[in-house]
């Protein structure tokens, strides 16, 4: 029987326990909190001390697995989303599906920052609805703080680490994840970068010392991008869905400011109470916010079956995509 659908039957996350508060920058770099309040919203964030990427991940992807009560050795596909993986090989997805037991799961890396949770969606959803996988575990997991530089205010103030999971089954019914749209646009690369390895002559001595490892971010110009790309992908899952904004439950969008969550709310009328934020406790944490906002809402009752949620990431590459998924 051919699958027409991929229902999402379980969310799961984990944050490391250090808060980095505002005041805790303040005696770091010169910056306040009223300017990081007031510019993103953001009043604290996570950081995970002496920890792998891995092991948030593993964690998440437990705790989804546990939601969606399934075991780990009837997923067919792991994809874990991540810019800072603890190794080029073994990907996290592999170190993930090792320790999880997930002998019958193809798995592998997805690079597309903060667009991570989306692009991960529509991979799933396509071998999905191919008949290739029928139980899959997506997870997106960060450890920013490693290629963060702490004397950077411009950046340092944003990010935060955590991972947050999702797990997709296909189904026979037409359901679940409605729409997708995805793009990129690598023109504008450079505006958020973090370089992997020093081109050089590796015959040439001495070689490079890898200096230049922390994110470098322009981000009023991704801030720009962000106020196209946001609605050009909404517009377009609402359209192939077939959907008014109005029918919409929730817009749980990348948490990345919450100047471009507001700006979202505005431009569709959306009631405020229906555009989830949680940036000012998790700060900015990539790929990983939105299953961070998805498992949230799920624990706090705020997400019920029936409801149709706009999902939207956004950011390096530069990639921007969102889709329409029925819960
Ligand atoms: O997640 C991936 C996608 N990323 C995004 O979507 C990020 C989009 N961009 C943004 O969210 C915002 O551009 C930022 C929050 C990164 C920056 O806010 P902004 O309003 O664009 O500030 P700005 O870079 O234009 O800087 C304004 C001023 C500057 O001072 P002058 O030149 O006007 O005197 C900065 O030096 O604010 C200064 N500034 C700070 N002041 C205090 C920059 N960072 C800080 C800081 N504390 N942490």
């Amino acid at each position: 029987m051919n699958k027409i659908g991929t229902k999402l039957i379980g969310t799961g996350s984990y944050l490391p326990e250090l808060k980095l508060t505002n005041e805790m920058l303040e005696s770091m770099v010169d910056t306040n909190d009223e300017w990081i309040q007031k510019r993103t919203g953001i009043a604290e964030r996570r950081i995970a001390q002496n920890m792998a990427t891995w092991e948030l991940a593993l964690e998440a992807g437990r705790r989804a697995l546990e939601d969606a009560e399934i075991s780990a050795d009837t997923l067919d596909l792991i994809i874990v989303g991540t810019v800072t993986p603890d190794y080029f090989t073994p990907s996290v997805a592999c170190m993930v599906q090792g320790k999880l037991g997930a002998v019958n799961a193809m798995a592998f890396d997805l690079s597309a920052a903060c667009s991570g949770f989306v692009y991960c969606l529509e991979v799933a959803d396509s071998f999905a609805k191919a008949g290739k996988a029928k139980n899959i575990l997506i997870i997106c997991a960060e450890t920013l703080s490693r290629i963060v530089d702490y004397k950077d205010r411009s950046t340092c103030v944003i990010f935060g680490d955590g991972a947050g999971a999702a797990v997709l089954k296909a189904s026979k019914e037409e359901d679940g994840i409605l729409s997708t749209y995805m793009r990129a646009d690598g023109r504008l690369g450079e505006c958020l970068k973090v370089r992997a390895l020093p081109v050089e002559d590796p015959l040439a001595e001495p070689r490079h010392a890898h200096e230049d490892r922390f994110l470098n971010m322009a981000g009023s110009e991704v801030f720009r991008f962000t106020a196209a790309a946001v609605p050009e992908a909404i517009d377009a899952v609402l359209e192939r869905a077939n959907m008014a904004a109005k029918r919409i439950d929730w817009f749980v969008l990348h948490q990345a400011n919450v100047r471009i969550l507001n700006m979202i709310t505005t431009r569709y009328g959306l009631d405020p109470d229906r555009v989830y934020v949680n940036i000012d406790h998790f700060g900015n944490t990539s790929g990983a916010s939105v299953p961070l906002c998805l498992d949230e809402m799920k624990k706090n009752g705020q997400l019920q079956p029936g409801q149709c949620i706009v999902v939207c990431g956004f950011g390096g590459g530069l990639t921007y995509g969102a889709a329409v998924i029925r819960i």
